[in-house]
């Protein structure tokens, strides 16, 4: 059969960058560009970063280890059991490039094609097209509501605290996922990258109540600031993380050793960054939410407020466009669940608090005109 020049399934679902259209608007802006779209952090990561040997020429020019480098690895064991109280050895860990690549080395592991991934939603928009990449079916339900189960259903997906309104999972909610899992037989894949980043409420992982079927993402990223290294790691029980390991060898082979470097340091010199980031963070979370005009709840965890525009638009996306065309960019709600078009997210850690103030003005000017 003729294939030339079609592309596969897979290849034509995942979808593309959820920002085109809005900057075909942002061309039209001439000032200074306010990015508030992106999870990203203005602060430096810690100063341990500095310190690295990055010019170990064993390190730079040779292979490494396909699970992760021994002594990131190892600290990362004492890491899970000491401040996640989850217990693993080595062989429950794999280093990844980021938690990006973690979830999609999990959902390739734990999967199969026309199997079902159920998305507590709003979710982050990348695990949709992860399991799209993967030939398989993502489910979007509520984040608090009840999680429906068919016969093809293989794993449910939870970010907490979630990426985009930072909602955290209550004890209740925890322990409803654990019992659907455990009454189905399904596996519980947790995307807990933004642990360090709970103001309201005690982060507790999934895999305490649920070790035997949790694979737990975490990322430098999030946590130290780290987004470019491009570091990140899955914890979960050896057979599944052997699995994982197969895919992260041979989709990347091994993460850049060098990067592994970095992102230890961090770990081994980061407390005080962690605690100082959070306070500034949440301070940051607290201006914002007091200083837009919009409603959106004050979220308990993460980076982002999760604003409604319904009142002026059942569909986001025409108030986004003018907001792009006032120099400021946020991430449409659509991208985050089908259900979600009326709603945006606005990353209050990207930038420093003065610009911060001046893209949450611009967007207050753009609604008052509406
Ligand atoms: C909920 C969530 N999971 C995973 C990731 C991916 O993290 P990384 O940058 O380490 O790939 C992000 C990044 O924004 C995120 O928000």
């Amino acid at each position: 059969v003729a294939r030339f020049p079609s592309l596969s399934t897979a290849g034509n679902a995942v979808p593309a960058s959820i920002f085109a259209r809005l900057r075909e608007h942002l061309a039209t802006f001439e000032g200074d560009v306010i990015p508030l779209q992106i999870g990203d952090t203005h602060l430096a990561p810690p100063a341990a970063l500095t310190d690295v040997a990055w010019t170990d020429p064993a390190d730079l020019y040779a292979y490494g280890a396909p699970g992760g480098w021994g002594p990131l690895v190892e600290a990362l064991v004492a890491k899970a059991r000491v401040k996640n109280g989850i217990a693993v050895t080595a062989a429950g860990v794999q280093i990844a490039v980021g938690g990006t690549h973690a979830l999609s080395c999990a959902v390739q592991a734990l999967c199969d094609r026309g199997e079902e991934l159920v998305l507590l939603t709003p979710h982050w928009p990348l695990i949709k097209g992860i399991a799209l990449a993967h030939s398989v079916v993502p489910v979007e339900v509520p984040f608090a509501g009840e999680i429906p189960v068919t016969p093809r259903t293989a794993a449910i997906y939870v970010a907490t605290p979630n990426n985009p309104d930072g909602a955290m999972l209550s004890a209740e909610a925890r322990a409803r996922i654990v019992e659907t899992a455990r009454r189905d037989d399904l596996w519980i894949l947790s995307d807990e990258v933004y642990e360090d980043y709970g103001y309201d409420a005690e982060h507790v992982s999934l895999a305490t109540l649920a070790p035997e079927r949790t694979i737990t993402v975490f990322s430098f990223a999030k946590s130290y600031a780290q987004a470019g290294l491009r570091v990140g790691y899955a914890l979960g029980p050896d057979a599944a993380i052997g699995a994982i390991r197969k895919l992260v060898n041979h989709s990347v082979y091994n993460v850049p050793v060098a990067m592994q470097r970095a992102a230890l340091a961090a770990l081994v010199g980061g407390d005080a960054f962690l605690a100082a980031a959070r306070t500034r963070y949440r301070a940051a979370r607290d201006r914002a939410r007091s200083r837009l005009v919009a409603p959106a709840e004050l979220p308990p965890g993460g980076a982002y407020l999760w604003v409604d525009f319904s009142r002026w638009s059942p569909d986001c996306m025409p108030v986004l466009e003018k907001i792009a065309a006032a120099g400021v960019l946020l991430a449409p709600g659509w991208a985050f669940g089908d259900a979600c078009g009326s709603h945006a997210r606005l990353c209050f850690t990207g930038v420093v608090e003065d610009r911060l103030d001046e893209g949450i003005d611009r967007i207050n000017r753009v609604l008052a005109a509406l």
